[in-house]
């Protein structure tokens, strides 16, 4: 087992009618002023926004609103939220809503506390030594952001996205009431609950020996989602199942599937953001797209782990030889993202991939020739590039 820090400074509030107590949290906090923030319009429509609000004022706290956070949320609206946060002297930055309005509050929390360029912190020129306090009121179960330390935002010169991580950032509290996610559209449930699987998936592949206790919480915590995410299809009001995806959220991008593992592997998520600045796909739905191909290309580098996943996560009778369990392995994984209604190539998501568009894609990914991704195999941007073209459209 690796060395490893676990740190999560975040207090959950879990459960049925879990927002009413957001003005009593925020009100702890010590704040004055809040800036409230959320997303296209669904806390709108919900009703949920009018209900914070109400919770606000029950305990004197003033606040604003910026809405109109897209998923791949904009640095351009990053931008306008410093200026109003510093203009009205916020002090303390509400998240209403899902990893892309989180993702959001945290960029322009970073913007506020810290002078110059926020796009800084993302193209690693200088390090954040502060951050506006954060709250979140969750509405998906997907990202993790109401618990991790990261941050993606994507710039619209160029279509870049990037993410950002650190400890200052980390919400002092998430409200996370399971109900709230039962209006999510059936693809946003789907693609949420990929994305909670691959945070531990990416944490789970990696080169490092001996972790019996983070890998039967990672097996379980994936099998668990993969139970609840089909339910969900066919039950979207069912609470127990959008209870258990939404726990296993935060959990699987809190760190703990993470202790002891020496970081993961992370090459898919690198990819997919690429494909999110590019064509703002859906992040869990990218993550789908490009898995599969990714996971053949370095399985013959980790055969055991992935043969290991093949068996206790997916059920697979093991074979003789291990690296056709692994494959047997990620052709079930395949079989259920279908089951979901999820892509398992870019070609499933409506994008004809050019060559021109491939090139552009790893060269991005590679941060312009500059590093390589993964550990399982580290990958630079000919590798990339490959994978890309193999994830293109594969039958
Ligand atoms: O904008 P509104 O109208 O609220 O609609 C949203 C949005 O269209 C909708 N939605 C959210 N809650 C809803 C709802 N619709 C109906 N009922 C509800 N209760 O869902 C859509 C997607 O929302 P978004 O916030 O984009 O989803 P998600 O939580 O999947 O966040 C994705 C973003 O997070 C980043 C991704 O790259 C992507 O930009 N990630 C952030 C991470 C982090 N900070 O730790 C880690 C992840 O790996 C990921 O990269
Ligand atoms: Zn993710």
């Amino acid at each position: 087992m690796e060395n490893f820090q676990y740190y999560t400074p975040t207090k959950i509030i879990f459960g049925r009618g879990a927002e009413e107590q957001t003005g009593q949290l925020a009100a702890e906090q010590g704040c004055k002023k809040v800036l409230v923030h959320y997303g296209g319009g669904s806390v709108v429509r919900s009703g949920l926004l009018e209900r914070i609000y109400r919770s606000l004022d029950a305990v004197g706290i003033s606040y604003v609103s910026q809405g109109g956070v897209v998923p791949n949320p904009r640095l351009s609206l990053v931008y306008e939220g410093i200026r109003l946060a510093r203009k009205e002297q916020v002090d303390f930055i509400l998240a209403v809503g899902g990893g892309s309005v989180i993702d959001s509050a945290k960029a322009i929390g970073y913007g506020v506390a810290n002078e110059g360029d926020v796009w800084d912190f993302y193209e690693k020129r200088r390090t954040a030594k502060a951050c506006l306090p954060i709250g979140v009121v969750l509405t998906i179960a997907a990202a993790g952001s109401e618990m991790s330390d990261s941050s993606v935002i994507t710039k619209e010169e160029g279509w870049l996205k990037r993410g950002y991580s650190s400890n200052y950032a980390r919400a002092r509290f998430a409200v996370m009431n399971p109900e709230l996610t039962m209006t999510l559209p059936k693809y946003q449930t789907a693609s949420g609950c990929v994305d909670i699987m691959m945070h531990t998936m990416e944490r789970y592949f990696n080169r490092s020996e001996n972790m019996e206790m983070t890998d039967g919480i990672s097996e379980h915590l994936i099998r668990t989602v993969m139970k609840n995410a089909k339910i969900l299809m066919n039950e979207p009001d069912n609470y127990q199942a959008r209870a258990e995806v939404m726990w296993a959220g935060s959990l699987s991008h809190n760190g703990l599937t993470g202790c002891g593992t020496g970081g993961g592997d992370w090459a898919s998520h690198q990819l997919e953001h690429e494909l999110g600045g590019m064509f703002d796909v859906a992040h869990g739905a990218g993550l789908a797209a490009v898995w599969g191909s990714w996971a053949r290309y370095v399985m013959d580098a980790a055969p055991e782990r992935f043969a290991k996943f093949a068996v206790n996560v997916m059920g697979v009778k093991p074979e003789a030889e291990k690296l056709k369990t692994a494959q047997k392995g990620i052709e079930a994984m395949e079989d259920f993202y279908r089951a979901l209604d999820m892509p398992v190539c870019i070609g499933d998501m409506g994008i004809e991939l050019a060559e021109e568009q491939m090139r552009e894609l790893a060269e991005k990914c590679s941060h312009f020739g500059k590093r390589t991704i993964g550990c399982i195999k580290k990958l630079d941007q000919e590798d990339m590039y490959r994978i890309y073209k193999e994830a293109r459209g594969r039958k």
